[in-house]
């Protein structure tokens, strides 16, 4: 039995890794991928569906970003960069500077001020990255990223618009089928600045396109009610939701979003920051797994459109939950329900819990 080396090693014949890196380059890894994909139970029962999910949030910073990050810092490294750049709502800030961390490169991330979650600042101070506020949304952070690392060369760029971190990213989609036996009818995912659809559509078509599955799912793209430029149709100047990482009115992988929607014959949904926040405590409280606000897009999507019949019951559904519900603990708390407070009585413990009978 080996170890699980990581996704470059386990998937370097579908990887863009490269003769033109430098000699004796090695992977940057964490040993990210090969998360979990979880029977969801109570979803499958509500929905009539067998669904799954796909967990994300156990990847080594929390997040699928580290499906990228592992390529983006490797190929950085491997060219001789002195340092990455990225814009973040977060969860790439958490996983560019762990990886630039192990890698020995100088790593800084810009991020909205005052709007990520607790947590994935706190990664980010961890893993010692130079922490960049921006008086802005993510979308001014993503330009002045492009700009910066558009005059220095010794800076990589590390968002999505790096072709390698969409490369990482469509592991995923290979996880799911060869765990499933067969790609699921349809797929379930939060967008934000899309790089995630356009990398889950092209890991399912790779593997049709060589006879591994004999289908590709329909894709579901889910965006927060007030962050939902694919749903309108048209770029939101100022996004405004409770699900920061997905707080985004631009995206930049526009146009490879609305190719997976149309060629999966799928569509774009958007949740009301009311039924991401039901999504996230039905997850945690019926499945045990504890997501980010965003990550319950997949779920609020799933219920949706199981109700109004968009998605057949029978079906076989992935809903990926991208982000760990660890990384937002103020969001969490803000339903806090009443807590009980005991001396060391153990009638008091059993009724606190109503089990006193
Ligand atoms: N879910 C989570 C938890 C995210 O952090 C993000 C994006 C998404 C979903 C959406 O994925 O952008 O590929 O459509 N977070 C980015 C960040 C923007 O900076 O961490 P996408």
């Amino acid at each position: 039995h080996q170890p699980w080396p990581g996704l470059i090693e386990a998937y370097r014949h579908r990887l863009p890794v490269c003769d033109t890196w430098e000699p004796g380059w090695a992977p940057v890894t964490l040993r990210e991928g090969a998360t979990p994909l979880l029977p969801a139970t109570a979803l499958s029962e509500l929905t009539g569906c067998d669904v799954h999910l796909k967990v994300e949030g156990l990847n080594p910073t929390g997040s699928f970003k580290d499906r990228g990050m592992t390529m983006a810092v490797t190929e950085a490294k491997a060219t001789g960069k002195k340092g990455v750049l990225c814009a973040s709502t977060g969860n790439t800030s958490a996983s560019a500077a762990a990886y630039a961390a192990i890698a020995g490169i100088e790593c800084a991330v810009l991020v909205p001020a005052g709007k990520i979650a607790m947590g994935k600042l706190a990664q980010a101070v961890m893993y010692g990255a130079t922490i960049i506020e921006v008086d802005g949304n993510f979308d001014d952070c993503l330009e002045l990223a492009r700009k910066t690392t558009a005059t220095f060369d010794t800076i990589a760029l590390v968002n999505s618009v790096n072709p390698v971190r969409i490369e990482g990213q469509k592991t995923a989609a290979f996880e799911i089928v060869d765990a499933l036996g067969k790609a699921p009818d349809v797929h379930a995912l939060p967008v934000g600045n899309a790089g995630n659809i356009t990398a889950y559509w092209r890991g399912y078509s790779e593997y049709f396109a060589d006879g591994i599955s004999g289908s590709r799912p329909r894709m579901l793209g889910v965006q927060a009610a007030g962050a939902a430029p694919l749903v309108n149709g048209a770029p939101v100047k100022d996004p405004e939701t409770i699900a920061t990482a997905i707080r985004i009115g631009s995206p930049a992988s526009w146009n490879q979003a609305v190719a997976a929607k149309d060629e999966s014959n799928g569509q774009f949904r958007a949740a009301t920051d009311e039924k991401l926040l039901e999504a996230y405590r039905l997850i945690a409280k019926t499945e045990g797994v504890f997501v980010e606000p965003a990550s319950a897009a997949s779920v609020a999507g799933l219920l949706a459109a199981t109700a109004d019949g968009w998605i057949e019951k029978g079906s076989t559904v992935v809903c990926t939950v991208t982000g760990n519900g660890l990384k937002d603990p103020d969001t969490a708390l803000s339903s806090l329900p009443e807590i009980a407070r005991v001396g060391i009585d153990p009638v008091a413990v059993a009724s606190a819990m109503g089990l006193t009978e």
